[in-house]
């Protein structure tokens, strides 16, 4: 952790499917703070919707939409953020949230986020004849990404407000320390604690 962070959003990461949406949303009306989902940023940068923007202009389309809503996000003040899944697992948007936002990244193995994903069909990167497969892979690659969030929740066999509290109690423990500009941001125990919740993220 660094002295340079100034703690007052939240910022969920993790794979498609992780419940990252969902659960921001019971953090956001625990804490009275704004919501916002990344995707939805990004279709309101683009006019048009996730799906769109990969088929007409393609991924890296996408993700330079992504680059521009992380800027924006470091204005924001009270607000609980859930990201793309592709967002959390670039180096440079993890650093970006770190300066003003507790990242949570919200786990679960390839099997539990295919049960919750496969009847959803809005997921461009899932619309491949194996997506189990294409999960297993994808998130073997952005593993040692996600793992550097401060904390981790393993969501597996978990309604989304138990893992919302969790979430809750990590941000309300560091987020007074985290107020006036010494910030010594989370400490190395908030991220042992967080990981005895639940197994750690592994390929
Ligand atoms: C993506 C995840 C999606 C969306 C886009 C790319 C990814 O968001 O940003 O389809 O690269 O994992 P969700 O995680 O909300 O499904």
């Amino acid at each position: 952790m660094t002295s340079s962070r100034n703690i007052h959003n939240i910022a969920l990461i993790g794979f498609m499917a992780s419940g990252k949406s969902t659960v921001g949303r019971i953090v956001a009306d625990h804490l009275h703070f704004s919501f916002v989902d990344t995707d939805a940023l990004v279709e309101r940068r683009a006019g048009k919707s996730v799906a769109s923007i990969f088929s007409e202009d393609g991924e890296e389309a996408f993700r330079e939409h992504e680059r521009h809503v992380v800027e924006e996000l470091t204005e924001r003040r009270r607000t609980v953020i859930a990201t793309g899944g592709g967002l959390g697992a670039d180096p440079a948007h993890l650093a970006s949230l770190k300066t003003h936002a507790l990242v949570v990244c919200l786990w679960a193995t390839p099997e539990v986020l295919y049960e919750r994903a496969r009847h959803l069909d809005h997921r461009p990167l899932l619309q491949v004849p194996d997506p189990l497969a294409r999960i297993r892979d994808l998130l073997a690659m952005r593993t040692p990404f996600y793992q550097r969030a401060d904390v981790l929740i393993n969501t597996a066999g978990r309604e989304p407000h138990e893992v919302a509290l969790i979430a809750l109690r990590h941000f309300r423990s560091v987020q007074p320390r985290c107020d006036h500009a010494a910030d010594p941001g989370p400490q190395p125990e908030e991220q042992t604690e967080a990981r005895a919740h639940g197994k750690p993220p592994g390929p």
